[in-house]
């Protein structure tokens, strides 16, 4: 089983190196472009089966990343959701630069995506619930190397608490993948959105868009931010919006 999801890995990772679309393949944009998609077959991970993995693995910087999920006991915190998969194919696909920035990511469940933009040469801040921190440090220490270390720093962060132990505007990207489904945490996360950025800070969040209730979000997060969709893979059914302070309407 682990075999077939290192082979999920280079697929995704194979999505860079297409310049053509061809018969059969589905399409993703990027940043206006439109890109192959090397389709796979991952139906048999699909669903719970998917879920109940004690890990996955991944091909991503150019190491092989194991993650442990613990479905059981965690739930949604403790699996790798495709947004967290799509978003850091984006980054590696060179989607925005990391290189040196102050990156933080939220509700990080298992630390994919913040462990993937350490690899990628950013200093990340990867939170989430207290419930979630012991899996995601674990997951942390195992695929970031000691040399690297520094740069990874897992923390507590429940949105709308205790932001002041979060520099306001002090962080050049905020990272969310799957984060957009609780619609009584959608105020709660603009807040702490609000609070981590400054007229520089962007924002990159991968969602599936399940509900209305998701739609809202995005209508809610239009209210405060400059919002676009710069990818989305088809596939995986994910869209990544990126979001950036709308100063205008700030100064009004
Ligand atoms: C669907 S999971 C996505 C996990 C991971 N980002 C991924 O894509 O694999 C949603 C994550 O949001 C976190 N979360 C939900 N409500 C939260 C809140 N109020 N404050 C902080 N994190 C929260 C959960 O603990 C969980 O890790």
């Amino acid at each position: 089983m682990r075999m077939r999801q290192q082979e999920c890995g280079s697929a995704y990772n194979r999505i860079l190196f297409l310049g053509a679309e061809t018969e059969g393949e589905s399409s993703v944009r990027l940043l206006g472009k439109k890109m192959a998609l090397v389709p796979y077959d991952d139906s048999a991970l699909w669903g719970t089966q998917k879920l109940h993995q004690s890990s996955s693995v991944y091909n991503f910087a150019n190491r092989t990343i194991q993650i442990k999920q613990d479905w059981k006991q965690l739930g949604v915190a403790a699996v790798v959701w495709d947004a967290a998969v799509v978003l850091c194919t984006f980054l590696e696909m060179g989607g925005i630069d990391l290189q040196g920035r102050l990156v933080i990511e939220l509700g990080a469940g298992t630390g994919l995506l913040g462990i993937v933009a350490a690899l990628l040469g950013a200093h990340v801040t990867i939170t989430d619930r207290k419930a979630a921190l012991a899996l995601l440090e674990s997951n942390v220490g195992a695929n970031v190397p000691t040399d690297l270390r520094t740069k990874a720093v897992v923390k507590e962060l429940t949105w709308g608490q205790d932001l002041a132990s979060f520099a306001p505007g002090g962080y050049d990207v905020i990272l969310g993948a799957d984060i957009v489904y609780l619609e009584e945490t959608f105020g709660a996360l603009l807040q702490t959105l609000d609070h981590l950025c400054s007229d520089q800070t962007v924002i990159l969040l991968s969602c599936r868009l399940r509900y209305e209730r998701d739609q809202n979000f995005l209508k809610m997060l239009k209210g405060l931010f400059a919002v676009h969709e710069v990818f989305y893979d088809s596939n995986h059914d994910v869209h990544i919006f990126k979001a950036q302070r709308n100063v205008r309407n700030r100064d009004l």
